[in-house]
């Protein structure tokens, strides 16, 4: 497959789907099915295709936006979904070495698993506010913007998004050779910060092995570095 103006589409390998999910996804019964239809969606699709579309003032609104949900953000629906998702990811779509960096970690959900099975996480996000709340031991809370992140080229070995947007050109800059970006949305489709996976790899674009499932409600991708 190649995009318009001839640069290839790494291919999505799907594995089977683990913990097939019952019933209705968290939240839809008394929301509706709001994920496509949320503003947060268009923001998402939006920067995957066109970083430029990201600039200060939007990162300002959506750290305003994050910071009035920063109390009770662990207890909306689907909060417990995102991090078994994550430890699916890692067990089966090879190897991620550290060092680790989550993008969006907000309050920390996703960010225990990443200590115990990787190591020691910087945990970025744009919200003072989510990061208050943040306390996992192991991992050191950054206030920075995922589209210009204080680290080295090619310097990370992990990259976590759970439920955050994806910046391309930041994810191509600093993961290292071999390295993974590790892509989940915690209630699929339902989410409103989703992608699905063959829409990550026609953002990261060349150089990428995309390997994709599910587990419970949840989506994921890993798009590994092949150069
Ligand atoms: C939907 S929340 C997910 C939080 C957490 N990962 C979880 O699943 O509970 C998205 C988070 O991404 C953060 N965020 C959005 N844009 C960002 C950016 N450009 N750089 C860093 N963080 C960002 C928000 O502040 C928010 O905390």
């Amino acid at each position: 497959m190649t995009r318009p103006g001839g640069a290839a589409v790494p291919r999505v390998v799907h594995l089977p789907a683990a913990d097939p999910p019952e019933g209705e996804p968290p939240g839809v019964a008394r929301q509706g099915a709001p994920g496509a239809d949320h503003p947060m969606r268009a923001v998402t699709e939006a920067v995957a295709a066109d970083p430029s579309w990201w600039t200060p003032e939007q990162a300002a609104r959506v750290a305003g936006f994050f910071d009035d949900l920063a109390d009770g953000w662990d207890q909306r629906d689907g909060a417990g979904q995102g991090p078994g998702a994550v430890a699916d990811a890692l067990d089966r779509a090879g190897p991620c070495t550290g060092p680790v960096v989550e993008l969006g970690a907000g309050t920390g959900a996703g960010t225990p698993v990443l200590v115990e099975r990787i190591g020691p996480v910087l945990a970025v996000d744009l919200s003072a506010g989510m990061l208050a709340h943040l306390h996992v031991p192991g991992a050191q809370p950054v206030l920075a913007d995922a589209s210009r992140l204080p680290v080295a080229t090619g310097s990370v070995g992990t990259l976590v998004c759970l439920n955050m947007l994806l910046f391309p050109d930041e994810v191509r800059r600093v993961l290292a050779p071999g390295g993974a970006l590790v892509w989940v949305s915690s209630r699929g489709e339902h989410t409103p910060i989703h992608l699905s996976a063959e829409a990550v790899a026609e953002a990261l674009g060349d150089g990428f092995e995309v390997t994709a499932s599910r587990h419970g409600w949840s989506t994921w991708a890993v798009a590994r570095r092949a150069d």
